[in-house]
């Protein structure tokens, strides 16, 4: 909350709208995109003057983004889901030679949701 989010097209027309008290920084190489709450950025480069001089952004994905961004990143706040289930859209696999967790939060299954861990993950330096 309160940090400018960094995501590609497509993670933001799965939003199905902007966030709350958030901007949005939405990568496209689309010229003709555009969308209300959306600032546009072709590269990333565009995505992060846009961002301008703040403590953080945070990259919300999806695959090609995480990506792009994993090299400058030195925290990584994981929701970890404990349940199986088939995929179509993946992050990077973190090498624990370079990340450390170094908190989680454990939550049980309840409300028809599956239990889950929020999870923290920093650089190590
Ligand atoms: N659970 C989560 O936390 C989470 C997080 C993120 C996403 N998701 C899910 O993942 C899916 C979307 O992820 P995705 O990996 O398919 O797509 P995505 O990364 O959100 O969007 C891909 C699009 O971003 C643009 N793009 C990517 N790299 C670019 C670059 N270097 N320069 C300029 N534009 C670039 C392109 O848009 P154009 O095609 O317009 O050129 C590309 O088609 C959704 O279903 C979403 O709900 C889940």
């Amino acid at each position: 909350m309160g940090k400018p989010m960094v995501m590609g097209r497509r993670t933001f027309e799965s939003l199905g709208g902007p966030l709350p008290g958030r901007r949005h920084i939405v990568l496209t190489r689309s010229p003709a995109w555009s969308a209300e709450g959306a600032e546009v950025a072709r590269d990333k480069a565009q995505a992060l003057a846009l961002a301008g001089d703040v403590p953080e952004i945070a990259v919300v994905g999806g695959t090609e983004i995480f990506a792009l961004f994993l090299p400058e990143a030195d925290r990584v706040e994981l929701t970890e889901v404990h349940f199986d289930a088939q995929g179509d859209t993946f992050m990077p696999s973190f090498d624990p030679d370079q990340w450390t967790e170094t908190w989680r939060e454990d939550h049980s299954a309840g409300d028809g949701h599956p239990a889950f861990s929020f999870v923290r993950l920093e650089r190590r330096r």
